[in-house]
């Protein structure tokens, strides 16, 4: 009879040779050797063979944006979110909210595309520096008001500078209809699935279309297991912002047409 009573499980890493190598026994003493409000499986590797290295435009842009966040407050919309829920805007480092609107204030765009608007934490941060003339398009497949624990209200909506967009933008026809727009953007923050092909899907449209200028696009939760691969295989200047973002992951593509 196998003895499941101490139920271990190794852990195979591939050695640049191809190899198989163990690299760790998983056993219950160390499923978690750290114990946090949300725990995930990562990994660490060398910086020196990623195919997208940083350019200069992006390390100016990254220290500017971090320099910007310390100043900014968002209690705004932390003060919209339920007393039973965690009030995450206003936690910087650690969530990605201050660094956006830090973003926003410093490059002043005119039009930014949001992948994700879920309860609206992140457009509400995209919008609190945009400049009068800026907009926001965010994409969802579920609309606002059908969200639960949505904190955006139609005061949001009421000046014309955010509208939301009800699109599933994996569907070719879809992102299609909406290229002409996505090339018009002069920041782009991606928040979507994260089930390891949605984001290497919109990158691949990405690289259909003929953006008008160079632009930064933010990808979150790059540090999740699911995004690791997809992450690591951009060949465009790029930089892992994650200790000035989100915990599980914050980096942001130079992306020069
Ligand atoms: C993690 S949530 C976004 C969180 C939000 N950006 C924030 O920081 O407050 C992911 C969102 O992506 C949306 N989503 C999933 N698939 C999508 C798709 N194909 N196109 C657009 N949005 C999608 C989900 O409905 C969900 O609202």
């Amino acid at each position: 009879m196998p003895d499941n009573s101490n139920p271990t499980i190794p852990v195979f890493l591939t050695t640049p040779e191809g190899k198989p190598q163990q690299l760790l026994q998983l056993s219950p003493s160390n499923f978690t050797p750290v114990g946090a409000l949300d725990v995930r499986p990562s990994l660490l590797f060398t910086e020196e063979d990623n195919p997208g290295q940083i350019d200069d435009a992006l390390l100016d842009f990254s220290l500017q944006a971090i320099h910007e966040a310390r100043k900014i407050d968002l209690s705004e919309i932390s003060a919209r979110i339920s007393a039973e829920m965690i009030k995450t805007p206003n936690t910087w480092p650690g969530q990605h909210y201050k660094l956006l609107a830090a973003m926003v204030k410093n490059l002043q765009p005119k039009l930014v595309i949001e992948i994700g608007t879920a309860s609206g934490y992140s457009c509400l941060s995209l919008k609190k520096n945009l400049p009068a003339e800026g907009k926001i398009v965010t994409f969802d497949i579920v609309p606002w008001k059908e969200y639960p624990d949505v904190v955006l209200t139609e005061a949001d909506f009421a000046d014309g500078r955010l509208k939301q967009q009800i699109a599933d933008l994996t569907q070719p026809h879809v992102f299609n209809s909406f290229s002409k727009l996505i090339s018009q953007a002069d920041f782009m923050f991606v928040d979507a699935a994260k089930d390891g092909v949605m984001e290497q899907t919109f990158l691949n449209f990405f690289e259909t279309v003929k953006f008008e200028k160079p632009l930064f696009i933010f990808f979150d939760d790059i540090r999740l297991w699911n995004m690791l691969s997809i992450w690591r295989q951009i060949k465009r200047p790029k930089i892992d912002l994650t200790s000035f973002g989100s915990w599980s992951g914050s980096g942001v593509i130079h992306w020069i047409p």
